[in-house]
């Protein structure tokens, strides 16, 4: 059975490593490593190859960066001769990004099965393009694979036929799991930045609402500016905040803000690990900061991942900058939550959805995915 596995940014190489290590052990599945090129700088690409040994990818589309439609109708059209000439048996995507839309809506024109691995989550905030990419993907996968109870509720109410849907725990926790002793091993990181263990904040943030807009950015960058008088922080910055930061002169805002570039996989996991709090808008930070217990204070209205503020570690402080600084100082004086690992989040989600697509592969591509 040959699946092509689809990849395109850095949380995809996270979920895809745990994956791709099951199907290369299990017999009956041949599988092909296809990377879209939509994350393409070494420190946010090659680097998470390397440090989890992910295979070279035996496709790779070379998309690159562009506006969302382009982007996705750069991918759809790639991926379409791809497939035209590998002739999969399903075509495997993870996650809630361009690339997985695009390779989903590509192999459902050819009437090619599509596996979701973490499907059903949901923010119910079509203003974030992840939203629209979930629905769409789901809407068009023939098997689905959540990571949290909540996400079989949705897809259920949604239509979804409810033995397309598999609980099998999550794929990012498996990496994180595999690789924490070694971070802490042979990450120097603490000592390059002159860190304290839970001395420290460690933040991200590249949401386009959060990041495009000065009257949004400008609050949340005084809010950590002011955080960053009572503790370092140590800022993880994407290109595009970067890019945005300089522009709207927020760059400079504060000496105790440690303007970090994207950081590799090992060290951004050890950042976590023995960070006081962290602060960030991504999604799979919410999940890794619940599992490692340390308090995350997610710069979001909303989460698609509830499971992680009602019961990990995780608090939704929006962005107003009054209420980030408050929350921060609530985990300096002792508070903030340490919650527990959520259900099933327990290092073997990937062997749970091999073992799921073994028994199902057959019967799904004899019915041309319907
Ligand atoms: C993408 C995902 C987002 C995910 C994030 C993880 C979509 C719609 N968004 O956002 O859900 O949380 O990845 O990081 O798929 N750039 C570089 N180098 C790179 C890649 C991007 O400099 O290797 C810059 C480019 O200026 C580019 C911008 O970052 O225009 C945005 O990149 P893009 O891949 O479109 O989206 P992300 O913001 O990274």
């Amino acid at each position: 059975m040959k699946i092509i596995n689809v990849v395109g940014t850095r949380p995809n190489f996270i979920k895809i490593a745990p994956v791709m290590e099951q199907m290369l052990e299990s017999d009956g599945i041949d599988p092909i490593l296809l990377h879209t090129g939509q994350h393409y700088d070494a420190n946010m690409n090659q680097v998470f190859f390397d440090q989890l040994g992910i295979p070279r990818p035996d496709i790779d589309l070379g998309v690159g960066s562009g506006s969302l439609a382009s982007q996705v109708a750069e991918i759809i059209k790639r991926f379409d001769v791809a497939l035209d000439k590998e002739k999969p048996a399903a075509v495997l995507v993870v996650g809630d990004v361009s690339s997985t839309v695009a390779c989903a809506l590509a192999a459902s024109y050819r009437r090619i099965p599509v596996i979701h691995v973490e499907a059903g989550l949901r923010s119910f905030d079509m203003d974030m393009p992840e939203e629209i990419n979930r629905l769409l993907t789901d809407r068009l996968a023939d098997l689905l694979f959540t990571t949290e109870p909540c996400a079989g509720v949705n897809l259920k109410r949604e239509g979804v036929d409810p033995d397309k849907i598999h609980f099998v725990g999550n794929v990012m926790v498996d990496t994180l799991l595999k690789h924490r002793r070694v971070a802490n091993e042979t990450s120097g990181v603490l000592d390059r930045f002159g860190l304290e263990k839970r001395n420290y904040a460690v933040m991200t943030l590249h949401r386009p609402s959060n990041v495009d807009h000065k009257d949004v950015l400008t609050p949340i960058m005084q809010a950590v500016a002011e955080i960053s008088q009572k503790i370092k922080i140590v800022f993880a910055v994407h290109p595009r905040t970067e890019k945005k930061m300089r522009e709207f002169g927020l760059d400079n805002l504060s000496d105790s803000i440690i303007l970090a570039g994207p950081q590799p996989y090992l060290d951004m996991l050890q950042l976590m690990d023995h960070a006081k709090m962290v602060l960030t808008d991504s999604g799979g930070m919410q999940e890794e900061t619940s599992v490692l217990g340390v308090p995350c204070l997610t710069i979001r209205k909303n989460t698609e991942r509830p499971v992680t503020v009602e019961e990990g570690s995780n608090t939704l402080v929006g962005t107003d900058r009054d209420t980030i600084a408050r929350a921060a100082d609530e985990i300096l004086c002792g508070g903030g939550k340490d919650g527990r690992c959520p259900e099933l989040w327990d290092g073997h989600a990937a062997q749970r959805i091999v073992n799921v697509i073994r028994e199902w592969g057959p019967s799904l591509i004899n019915s041309g995915g319907r």
